[in-house]
């Protein structure tokens, strides 16, 4: 798997004008592209992300394999997956350790799983499966929740971390979302993070989120809060330096002012000890 460092951002189509027709390149060190908004080959979308990666390495970030689900996985949207992979390179591929729908209908959302060794073998071998077929290792991020299912005998971080081990693949850290789940759910936030085993840990993911009153709502509407930056500081202290980005998907602001986000995130980094980074 390429190896990629630094700082990026979410691909959002209003920002193209930002990123391809600047004078200046904006400093940012690599872009998350939605998988889906570039499956289907010809017209713009695909031709602004093939702009993008002659000047930017491009990771591929999907919200539909439903590794978690029950219906058979859907080898056509893998074959076009792994067609876009072979024409862009990407340094990962990614989606999400949830499902999203059952017997044949999508749900749109990224809903969690019962955390329980039955569960563990099914979701180890749909992503043994897939990675067979994309040939290479999957990168599998933990999503917020706003329910657990009573059923549950392990805990997240020990699912997420089991999961990883037992298929040999990587994880995407929204540090975000352990938040969320923290606060939604009451559990140590912290004890999650340290729980989860370094070298898996290939991308971290920072957003906002908001609340409905009883509950946080991962949202990416809004900028990052300060608890959000502090475990990321946690976090970066026990891991080094992990690629780190942030998502945008709503109230999406000036290319700028999501560049000024990010700089904090170097800021952060760059005040970790070596010796932390190294431990
Ligand atoms: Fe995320």
């Amino acid at each position: 798997m390429t190896s990629l460092l630094g700082f990026g951002l979410g691909l959002r189509p209003v920002h193209y004008p930002d990123i391809l027709d600047a004078a200046q390149r904006p400093r940012i060190d690599w872009f998350e592209a939605i998988t889906e908004n570039y499956l289907v080959p010809g017209g713009r979308p695909p031709a602004n992300l093939d702009r993008v990666r002659r000047d930017w390495p491009v990771v591929l970030h999907g919200v539909s394999l439903s590794i978690g689900g029950t219906d058979p996985l859907d080898l056509g949207y893998l074959a076009q997956v792994r067609s876009l992979a072979q024409r862009i390179d990407p340094a990962w591929i990614s989606d999400h350790l949830c499902w999203t729908g059952v017997d044949g209908a999508n749900l749109h959302d990224l809903l969690p799983l019962p955390y329980r060794e039955d569960v563990l073998d099914h979701v180890v071998d749909r992503i043994r499966r897939v990675q067979d077929f994309l040939g290479r290792r999957l990168v599998l991020e933990n999503v917020s929740s706003y329910a657990a299912f009573r059923e549950s005998d392990l805990t997240e971080w020990e699912f997420v971390s089991l999961i990883a081990a037992r298929a040999d693949c990587d994880l995407l850290l929204d540090v975000n979302n352990v938040y969320v789940s923290a606060c939604n759910h009451g559990f140590d936030a912290h004890e999650y993070i340290a729980a989860l085993p370094p070298q898996r840990i290939r991308q971290i993911h920072l957003a906002g989120h908001s609340t409905d009153g009883d509950r946080l709502i991962d949202t990416h509407d809004a900028p990052i809060v300060e608890p959000v930056w502090d475990l990321y500081r946690h976090t970066i202290e026990r891991l080094g330096a992990v690629p780190t980005m942030i998502e945008r998907d709503d109230h999406i602001p000036a290319l700028a002012d999501l560049i000024a986000e990010l700089d904090r995130a170097r800021r952060i980094a760059a005040r970790v000890p070596v010796a932390s980074l190294a431990a």
